[in-house]
């Protein structure tokens, strides 16, 4: 299935925020055990690959300067699609997720999100929730984008999350230079965590202290 309107192979710089490691974190214990991601605007150096494979999950990742345009590939087998997509194409991104009908989470810039005909009438006509979190997300900077955005983050969701609307809090990683999302996942209790279907977090909090 391709969108040719928007299946050009040019890298807008703007869109090149990269998600850290407790962004993803939340996402874990909605997943079900032994699935297939593809993770579409990922290089294998994205914490989306990274963090799904640490966790059990089997990944396909995909970028456009890997030659796989979001609009043109397709996995032939996979369980979710899951990632931070650019937002200069957010609507024509959203459109063929849910005409691709299987189970998504991105990471969306919440911005104006239902303030366009288009939008409104994807989200009216297909199902779709939403996770909201207690702060607001920071990205990896680049050399591009080198400040924080000035947007807030959420996941919109399809077929993924139990209810409409779900609540999550973040854990940031330490400014003081101690990764600790890494060390928890190194640990696995976030593995035993995601696979019994407890919520991560908890875990997190009580290695924490
Ligand atoms: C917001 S960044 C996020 C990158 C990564 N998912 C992460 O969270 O760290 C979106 C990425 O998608 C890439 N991209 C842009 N258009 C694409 C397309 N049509 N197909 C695949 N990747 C694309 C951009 O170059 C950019 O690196």
């Amino acid at each position: 299935m391709t969108n040719h309107e928007f299946a050009s192979d040019k890298v807008n710089k703007k869109d090149e925020y990269y998600t850290k490691r407790y962004a993803i974190i939340p996402i874990l214990k909605y997943l079900k055990e032994n699935k297939t991601i593809w993770c579409p605007f990922d290089t294998e150096e994205s914490n989306y690959v990274k963090v799904f494979r640490e966790n059990g999950f089997n990944v396909i990742s995909g970028h456009i300067v890997d030659g796989k345009n979001f609009f043109k590939y397709e996995p032939d087998d996979y369980d979710y699609i899951i990632s931070n997509p650019p937002y200069s194409l957010r609507e024509p991104i959203l459109e063929r997720l849910f005409k691709l009908g299987k189970p998504f989470a991105m990471l969306i810039n919440i911005s104006g999100l239902f303030d366009s005909k288009k939008r409104y009438g994807l989200f009216k006509n297909n199902p779709f929730e939403i996770m909201v979190f207690n702060k607001r997300i920071d990205y990896i900077k680049t050399e591009v984008n080198n400040s924080s955005p000035p947007f807030s983050s959420i996941y919109i969701c399809s077929s993924l999350l139990p209810s409409q609307f779900v609540f999550e809090e973040l854990l940031k990683e330490s400014k003081k230079g101690v990764n600790f999302t890494q060390a928890i996942l190194t640990n696995s209790p976030l593995i035993n965590a995601s696979q019994n279907n407890r919520n991560p977090l908890t875990k997190l909090e009580s290695v924490k202290s």
